[in-house]
């Protein structure tokens, strides 16, 4: 028996990897605290159903590039599988028209040593995407003697996991910026509710985003399930939707992290990477003005790499200035044309779960 599953970082030698599948995808229809977190002006609002299916298939297309990089490297790739997304779905406490997609397996899924966790994420459309990985996680727990598989504590989303009326469509950007800064989200408190790709791993220390779509129950939550890591709750005010660290805050080896010029840390939680020695430097501007058509993140995926070891990274192939920068910071890069998959929720990390990086579990901050 072998061992499959172990990562501690985002950048340690890549050996096995989960990529989505775009497969039956679907905007998801309007839930407490869905329209907060699409942007004001964007396309989508108030539109759902399955996404039309050319765009399903360019998207696979896309993660097909990201693969046979991965697999051409000598890194074993696993694939989730699909389930009819637009099917209505129910709990004893809410019910949904729909669910979504198994894009990005980031926001589902968190690798912390030999334990895959599925994520109490805070979205309903999301709340049975986890099943879409189950086929993987059996194979892994009967064949990795060390596997942990763990599902975290599911979260109900009953309506008195939301804010009511929290934000309407006149809020302004300055506005939805104060609320930012002041840490005023639209989930309430009364359970943890996280999404794995708000989690960045350093070894030792998590560094885990507030905004949208994790809340503080959930630091609390991580910290008392791990207690000898240490949880560091970030928060980056220039963030007018604050959704998943990988477009923010992404580390590219020990030491070395680039932040989005639009959202830097602020000042007092600069302090422990300043007092290790971490450098941390502006991202370069993105390529495109626009994200693509019925896309919800911003154009900032141009810096949602995926590291493959302390010197190489795969990033987006129209993404020239995040290469260029790339290369000069020494590193050697990898173009891969993916902007295509980046409307089923993300860019290269996002797209991707870690299931096995070599190294072990350093203190990074001592
Ligand atoms: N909120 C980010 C942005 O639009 C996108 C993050 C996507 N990441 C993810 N893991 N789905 O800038």
């Amino acid at each position: 028996m072998a061992k499959i599953v172990s990562s501690w970082n985002d950048w340690d030698p890549l050996k096995r990897v989960i990529v989505g599948r775009c497969d039956n995808s679907v905007i998801p229809p309007e839930e407490p605290a869905t329209s907060e977190k699409v942007p004001v002006d964007s396309e989508m609002r108030g539109m759902w159903g399955l996404r039309p299916p050319d765009t399903v298939a360019r998207g696979n297309e896309c993660l097909e590039n990201l693969v046979k990089i991965l697999e051409d490297r000598g890194v074993v790739v696993d694939r989730p599988t699909p389930l009819q997304w637009n099917q209505a779905i129910g709990t004893p406490d809410f019910r949904n028209d729909s669910m979504m997609t198994c894009m990005p397996p980031r926001d589902i899924l968190l690798t912390i040593g030999n334990e895959i966790m599925a994520a109490a994420n805070s979205f309903r459309c999301r709340y049975y995407e986890y099943l879409a990985y189950w086929p993987l996680m059996e194979m892994y727990f009967e064949q990795d003697p060390d596997f942990k598989w763990t599902q975290a504590p599911r979260p109900r989303l009953t309506d008195r996991s939301y804010k009511h009326n929290y934000y309407d469509e006149k809020i302004s950007l300055e506005e939805r910026l104060e609320r930012t800064a002041a840490k005023d989200f639209v989930t309430t408190e009364v359970e943890p509710m996280w999404d794995a790709a708000d989690v960045m791993r350093m070894g030792k220390d998590l560094f885990i985003q507030h905004g949208l779509t994790t809340n503080r129950a959930a630091m609390d939550w991580f910290q008392r399930y791990y207690p000898e890591f240490r949880v560091h709750a970030v928060n980056f005010p220039g963030d007018p939707y604050p959704i998943h660290i990988d477009a923010t805050f992404v580390p590219l080896r020990p030491g070395l992290i680039i932040n989005n010029p639009h959202r830097p840390l602020p000042e007092p939680q600069r302090a422990i990477f300043e007092a290790n020695d971490w450098q941390i430097v502006e991202a370069a501007d993105p390529a495109h003005t626009e994200p693509p058509a019925l896309c919800y993140s911003s154009v900032w995926l141009s810096m949602n790499c995926l590291v493959l070891d302390p010197k190489t990274v795969i990033v987006e192939a129209s993404e020239v200035h995040q290469q260029e920068q790339m290369d000069k910071l020494g590193m050697n890069v990898i173009p891969c044309d993916l902007r295509d998959a980046y409307p089923f929720g993300g860019g290269l990390h996002c797209s991707t779960a870690d299931v096995y990086r070599e190294g072990e579990c350093l203190d990074y901050f001592p």
